[in-house]
């Protein structure tokens, strides 16, 4: 299957991050390298690398990026430890909503304090945080393909779907997540017809979702946002999968700006309405959606369409980047350690908080509401 790449690292410590650059899609397939911290902050504000999973692994090699020219001039482990944490200072304030990107950061954090000893050199330090970011975008790679396993039992018999933003290959280190079980069931010759929402204002769904299912053999049908429900009313969609940009504890879920409508409009049609994501996306500490940083972008996206305004001027915006989904309107949370369903407080916590070694030897297709 042909499956685009969000972003991948060339060379060693002191090499480059190459992202393909979203902002041109689909019109353009160009890159974007960027060489140092300044230029993956730009990146992750601009959307250029976007989706929760992508952002946390740009900015763990955007760390790298941050040391690895110290490292090769001779800059010792302890001072480099300190640019370390004022690279991770600076990257987390490019986006505030997905948790990925605080996750990732504190990876990098982690692994920078706990090796410099007396006897470590920057170079070392620099090769061991590369590591690190390359161990972040593998896990997630893997998450991916085994979040597309476990969905593909639950979409097993529709034969339409619908998905609002992008959280597919373009999104991820990976195949996706809300579009990973689509491309698993096609693995298997099993072709589902997607729905995908246009996604105003940035327009992920029309844009790049339909780009990359299309690029991969995979029917879609771009709607705008205004649609959905009627698509739903014609019965052409049996369940509606999109991801998160971080979920609660009891299983709030914050998304791209719309999802909330979506699952309501799914609730009103009797359509399970799925969530997939890692646990990298898993915020713990919270429990109320309400309590999740939504990011309010620019007015400018709102009032332009393209290089035509299409807004007068005396109006005011309102322009969220994000909503949040109550936990009782999503019908299961797909993780890579299983399924989620019903979700609630309890079972997000059993899932989420059992090592997950244990838990995938005891068994693979584990839900929670086995647990
Ligand atoms: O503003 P974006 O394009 O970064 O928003 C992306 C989304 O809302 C995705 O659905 C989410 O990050 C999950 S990506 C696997």
């Amino acid at each position: 299957m042909n499956l685009p790449s969000a972003l991948l690292w060339e060379g060693t410590a002191d090499g480059q991050l190459v992202l393909l650059d979203q902002t041109r899609l689909p019109l353009a397939t160009d890159t974007r390298t960027c060489r140092d911290v300044h230029s993956v902050w730009e990146a992750i504000r601009q959307l250029a690398v976007r989706g929760a999973p992508a952002i946390g692994i740009a900015a763990a090699y955007g760390v790298v990026l941050a040391v690895g020219k110290p490292a090769a001039a001779g800059v010792s482990a302890g001072e480099l430890l300190r640019i370390v944490e004022e690279a991770a200072d600076f990257l987390s304030t490019s986006r505030p909503t997905a948790v990925n990107l605080f996750w990732a950061l504190n990876r990098m954090r982690n692994v920078a304090s706990k090796l410099v000893t007396t006897s470590t050199s920057g170079v070392q330090l620099s090769e061991m945080l590369l590591e690190e970011a390359r161990r972040i975008h593998d896990e997630d790679r893997r998450m991916c393909q085994q979040i597309g396993s476990h969905g593909a039992r639950l979409l097993a018999d529709c034969r339409g779907v619908l998905t609002h933003c992008n959280a597919g290959a373009l999104a991820t280190g990976g195949a996706g997540t809300a579009l990973a079980p689509i491309y698993a069931l096609q693995e298997m010759g099993r072709s589902l017809k997607v729905y995908a929402d246009e996604t105003r204002p940035l327009l992920q769904g029309a844009r790049l979702t339909a780009w990359e299912l299309a690029t991969a053999g995979v029917e879609v049908t771009v709607i705008c946002d205004n649609m959905a429900a009627d698509v739903m009313r014609a019965g052409w969609v049996q369940a509606v999968i999109v991801g998160a940009d971080r979920i609660t504890a009891r299983g709030d879920v914050a998304n791209k700006i719309g999802t909330y409508a979506v699952a309501i409009l799914a609730r009103y049609h009797n359509i399970p309405f799925y969530v997939a994501a890692p646990s990298s996306t898993f915020d713990l500490s919270l429990i109320s959606g309400q309590d999740i940083p939504i990011e309010q972008r620019a007015a400018q996206e709102v009032t332009s369409f393209g290089a035509q305004q299409t807004v007068p001027s005396q109006a005011l915006v309102y322009n969220p980047a994000f909503d949040v989904t109550p936990a009782e309107l999503v019908s299961a949370i797909i993780t890579e350690r299983g399924v989620i369903e019903p979700v609630c407080e309890v079972t997000v916590r059993t899932l989420l908080e059992i090592p997950a070694a244990s838990l995938i030897a005891a068994n693979p297709k584990l839900s929670g509401r086995q647990l």
